[in-house]
């Protein structure tokens, strides 16, 4: 039974939705949206996660067409495999590659992070991108609630993991990117570090893929302050990419998949359309040096009010690493 609590995640994340939905329609009567030029970078290297469909597929092929290097990081061999050879068809770059990984697993997110430090690429740009929505309630292979896990602690794990690599690869002039892809439901998140999954209420698919999105933006807000102070050669930035027509929605009501279908060409974006504000963190030149912004349709926004709050970022912070098994505040201290 849908309890009010669930009741009323579900109707916030509709109205966020809904509101996505009018203002894209609104700009795409006025003035559409349009793709980002960019300079060709064949010298970096990306990963990008959940590069097998929707928005980090239509990311990995731009980037690729940028000449660089892209590393898909997906959880279905055979999907990943079809995926490779069609972007460096299209691309013309043979410098695809395709490496294992689920997000879970925690498992299999360091497996992932070690085989990806054993073939001694630099890296430049990971786009923590993969995703799952309102699924219904499950548990990760480390027993965690799947958003949780999937979108958030997979995430900041891998984050952690490769932080060498993108410190070790950036310079003051050139400094590498980590880019989260967030959510416009993040807006009616709602978390307690101390119990980031809920586990205390009945679960609410609505709430929970919120909530694994404030995190991931709490994350990030964070992850840039603690690189800055330390003078680390990487930045943080957090996008949006609005509402999409992509097989994210393939759990929501079916209304709402009705509508996908049947209007799907003039409220959402396509994949490519979503993928820009990826992009754009990934590769923009007027974005060298900036971190901590939270991007939508190209240009700066405000994430929640919250998002910002010090306190709450560094408890979420703790109570993940300990989650994680990350020992040592990932690197930067325990506090
Ligand atoms: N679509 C939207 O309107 C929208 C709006 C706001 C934010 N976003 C965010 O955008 C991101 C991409 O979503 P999308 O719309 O492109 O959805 P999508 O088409 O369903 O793609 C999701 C990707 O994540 C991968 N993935 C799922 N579970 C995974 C796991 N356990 N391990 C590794 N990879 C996994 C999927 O792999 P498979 O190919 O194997 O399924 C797929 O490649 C997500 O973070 C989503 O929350 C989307």
């Amino acid at each position: 039974m849908l309890t009010l609590r669930a009741l009323r995640a579900t109707v916030l994340v509709y109205a966020v939705g809904a509101a996505v939905l009018l203002a894209q329609l609104l700009r795409r009567l006025r003035r559409g949206f349009r793709e980002p030029a960019l300079p060709a970078q064949p010298d970096r290297v990306a990963i990008v996660t959940g590069g097998t469909d929707g928005i980090g597929l239509a990311t990995a092929r731009r980037l690729a067409r940028l000449g660089m290097r892209v590393v898909i990081a997906g959880n279905n061999a055979a999907k990943a495999n079809d995926v490779v050879s069609r972007i460096r068809e299209e691309t013309k770059n043979e410098k695809v590659h395709f490496l294992f990984c689920d997000l879970a697993s925690l498992r299999s997110v360091r497996k992932f992070a070690r085989d990806f430090l054993s073939r001694g690429f630099p890296l430049h740009v990971l786009v923590n991108n993969a995703g799952v929505m309102m699924v219904p309630p499950g548990r990760t292979e480390d027993g965690f609630e799947h958003h949780f896990g999937v979108n958030f602690l997979g995430h900041f794990l891998l984050t952690h993991l490769l932080l060498g690599a993108l410190t070790s690869a950036g310079s003051t002039g050139q400094r590498s990117r980590v880019v989260t892809v967030a959510s416009a439901t993040h807006y009616v998140g709602e978390l307690d570090p101390a119990d980031p999954q809920d586990r205390k209420s009945p679960y609410s698919a609505h709430a929970a893929y919120a909530r694994s999105k404030l995190a991931l933006v709490l994350f990030s807000q964070r992850l840039q302050r603690l690189l800055a102070a330390r003078g680390d050669p990487v930045t943080a930035n957090l996008v949006d990419p609005g509402v999409v027509d992509t097989a994210l929605f393939r759990h929501v009501w079916w209304g709402t998949r009705a509508v996908q279908r049947a209007l799907g060409w003039l409220l959402f974006k396509t994949p490519d359309e979503g993928a820009w504000t990826s992009v754009y963190a990934a590769a923009a030149p007027e974005l060298e040096g900036v971190g901590g912004r939270y991007l939508y349709n190209e240009a700066e926004t405000q994430p929640l009010g919250l998002a910002r709050d010090v306190e709450l970022q560094a408890r979420l912070w703790a109570e993940s690493c300990r989650l994680a098994g990350i020992p040592d505040g990932m690197g930067f201290g325990v506090e």
